[in-house]
């Protein structure tokens, strides 16, 4: 079997719970029900799953209570609990690059698991990121492995893989880029519970950019103030609001001795659009909150 050290998540990343998003993962994951995650970009989806992987991990995950269905204490914490397989999903990805494939080593054909076959057998976490973005046939791959049969078939090796017990499957879209091109169809979406993740309240958003960028609560504020008028303009239509991704590259931009103006310019009018009425219109906004 394939090492899985290099998708373990060893060090414990820093993250702020939202709402009940940490409860409901503990719970999903005992009831082996995959999880979609749902929201706009940088608010924190993927340092989610980093956080509940590594728990995973150090075991801190015990979910009893209520839980009729398998509990974490009987899983075996066989050696992939812990580890991660993230796909960033895009529009040649078809299920072969999910499953494996041949490569010729020394002349001869070798076959070599794709990320879902390695978590599938070790029984990880796969975390399909921007899924919508998948070709079709990735779903052929996805209906058996989420709904109770929890098997992976291999076309190529004509058999089909049964997940360990503890393997979760967890997908993410941004609903905001959403086409009727791209869509998950229902009998998808309906394997899924879903979080919908949305930016941080204010008062968590400030203690996450404190956290992350090393700034001091003041600063952290006024962040938090631009992130919220910016999300909440309504003279201008940005195609999606700046994220808290945003605001930590500009609280660390203004720790490493940049002004904040030009900070919060360079990490945040400058990517939220390329308008120059717009980028105009927030460095208006940015020069009233730090003057
Ligand atoms: N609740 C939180 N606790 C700690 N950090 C957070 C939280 N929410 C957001 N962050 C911070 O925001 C950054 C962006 O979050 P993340 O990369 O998880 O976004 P995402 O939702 O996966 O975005 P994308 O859809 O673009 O992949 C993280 O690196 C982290 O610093
Ligand atoms: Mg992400």
């Amino acid at each position: 079997m394939e090492n899985n050290q290099d998708y373990r998540i060893t060090q414990k990343p820093f993250y702020l719970p939202i709402t009940d998003e940490v409860e409901v993962f503990e719970r999903a994951w005992a009831e082996q029900i995959p999880l979609l995650l749902k929201g706009p970009t940088g608010c924190g989806k993927t340092r989610f799953v980093e956080f509940m992987v590594y728990n995973l991990g150090q075991k801190l995950i015990r979910v009893t209570k209520g839980s009729k269905g398998l509990t974490a204490d009987k899983r075996d914490y066989s050696q992939g609990v812990g580890s991660l397989y993230t796909v960033a999903c895009h529009e040649d990805l078809t299920a072969r690059d999910l499953t494996g494939r041949y490569i010729m080593k020394g002349g001869e054909a070798v076959w070599i698991d794709g990320p879902a076959t390695m978590a599938v057998k070790q029984g990880a976490i796969l975390y399909l990121d921007e899924v919508v973005e998948a070709r079709k046939d990735v779903t052929t791959i996805i209906h058996p492995l989420t709904d109770h049969r929890r098997i992976l078939p291999l076309e190529a090796l004509g058999i089909q893989v049964k997940a360990a017990a503890s393997f979760m499957v967890v997908i993410s879209y941004n609903p905001g880029y959403q086409s009727i091109r791209k869509n998950l169809k229902p009998s998808t979406k309906q394997r899924f519970i879903a979080l919908n993740f949305g930016y941080p309240p204010p008062e968590k958003e400030s203690v996450i950019i404190q956290n992350e960028g090393m700034v001091s609560k003041e600063i952290a504020e006024k962040l938090v103030l631009l992130g919220s008028d910016i999300r909440n303009i309504t003279t201008i239509d940005l195609e999606e609001g700046v994220s808290t991704r945003g605001l930590i590259h500009a609280a660390k931009l203004i720790k490493r001795g940049i002004s904040p103006k030009r900070a919060c310019s360079l990490a945040i009018a400058q990517t939220v659009t390329d308008e120059k009425e717009e980028i105009a219109a927030i460095e208006i906004i940015i020069d009233k909150i730090f003057r």
